[in-house]
């Protein structure tokens, strides 16, 4: 495989959507004029055609061998995006008034929490990292739904934060994860959970699909209490037609479906590529922790291996650092808009190569500016304009345009 997806001169760290497999998108340019001798191109076969009905079964097997998923689980998937599933599992799965728990540990959990409380369920958030700025993700053990709670919602991987929890709370309500920027990106015990959803473009293909796998269970007390949903906006109706109620993102689906056969060709299965990912994520905190020039903004036991946040020591610098990361080819460095900061993305498709050469060059812009740094420093004033003798600088706020 190609050291840093084709060698097209950038090395692609955005937040998603995001870098590709280069193989993924070689197969894609076959596969666009003509699939599988069908003498169409992908975009173009009904999603009634078997082609397309098979492309849906296999890669909803490909989903299950990957995670190892039983009988008892549906695997779906639907448009909206993981936005939409932040509606649709209160809709679906709760009543007006009735008790829903969720953990707050930043920006996309806040926005799952705002659903809820707009359709008048009863929410209650059972942790929450605000107060230590959302630099880590609560202990498990610390987080204790009601009993009487339809179910616990959390998002394991915080995109935005670059945090992740190790390990997913058994607390014995029905838990539901939102995992758009870690699922299949290293091995998942399916057993601790009752769904989980991702959306496709960070880690398992492109904008437009979000895979959700639930459990037959869930689905079975949306009947039993009778529940009146809008029929597209109902899992059961989906499960029922297999995602093909309405027409699918057939492309999206198609890049899912090669996403999940490049991982299991080249890797042979998630631990593998989980290893793959937790090396290329330490190359980069190793280098942070060495030095005092850049800091790591996520507590040790909470960083997340897809999404690394870091901070220059002044607003200045950090400016600097974003242009010239983009005149060196490395783009989407930028934190996101409401963090400030740099984040550096390493999803499925980002190679240890690249990883290595974002080092060498974050190493090379620190040599280049270290004396800026330290004058900077020695006057004291960090990048908010505040005199503080004793603290490093904190995050900076980025003039130049950032991702979602
Ligand atoms: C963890 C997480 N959940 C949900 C979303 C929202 O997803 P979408 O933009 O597909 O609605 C994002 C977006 O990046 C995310 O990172």
């Amino acid at each position: 495989m190609p050291a840093t997806n084709g060698d097209r001169g950038v090395l692609n760290f955005y937040a998603g959507p995001t870098a590709l497999p280069w193989p993924v998108i070689e197969r894609m340019r076959e596969d666009i004029a003509d699939f599988h001798g069908t003498r169409m191109g992908i975009m173009e076969i009904s999603h009634r055609a078997p082609e397309i009905e098979g492309l849906l079964a296999d890669t909803a097997a490909r989903v299950r061998r990957l995670l190892g998923l039983t009988a008892d689980w549906e695997v779906l998937f639907l448009q909206g995006g993981g936005s939409l599933q932040f509606s649709m599992i209160p809709l679906n799965f709760s009543a007006p008034g009735e008790p829903v728990d969720y953990v707050d540990t930043g920006y996309w959990a806040r926005r799952s929490i705002a659903e809820p409380q707009r359709m008048g369920r009863d929410v209650a958030v059972v942790a929450s990292t605000a107060a230590s700025s959302y630099r880590r993700v609560p202990p498990v053990s610390s987080i204790r739904p009601r009993p009487a709670a339809r179910y616990l919602h959390l998002v394991t991987n915080n995109t935005v934060e670059g945090t992740q929890f190790r390990e997913l709370p058994r607390t014995g309500v029905p838990l539901i994860a939102d995992m758009s920027s870690d699922l299949m990106t290293d091995a998942f015990d399916a057993s601790a959970c009752d769904m989980a959803y991702a959306h496709a473009q960070k880690n398992i293909g492109i904008a437009g699909v979000t895979i959700v796998i639930v459990r037959r269970s869930m689905l079975d007390a949306i009947a039993a209490e009778a529940r009146e949903l809008p029929a597209i906006l109902d899992y059961r109706t989906h499960a029922l037609h297999h995602s093909n109620y309405h027409t699918p993102p057939t492309f999206a689906i198609y890049v899912t479906w090669l996403m999940l056969g490049w991982i299991e060709e080249e890797f042979g299965g998630l631990a593998v590529l989980g290893e793959r990912n937790r090396r290329k994520a330490a190359t980069l905190y190793d280098f942070l922790d060495a030095t005092s020039f850049y800091r790591c903004l996520v507590e040790q036991d909470s960083r997340s291996v897809t999404n690394v946040t870091f901070a220059l020591p002044s607003a200045e610098l950090h400016r600097q650092f974003l242009e010239d990361a983009d005149k060196a080819g490395l783009i989407g460095l930028a934190g996101h808009r409401s963090a400030g900061g740099c984040r550096a993305s390493l999803f499925n498709g980002v190679t240890q190569e690249m990883v290595d050469r974002l080092v060498d060059f974050m190493g090379a812009f620190e040599y280049r500016n270290r004396s800026t740094a330290c004058s900077r420093l020695a006057s004291a004033t960090d990048i908010t304009g505040t005199s503080s003798p004793t603290t490093r600088p904190r995050a900076a706020r980025s003039a130049s345009p950032r991702t979602t």
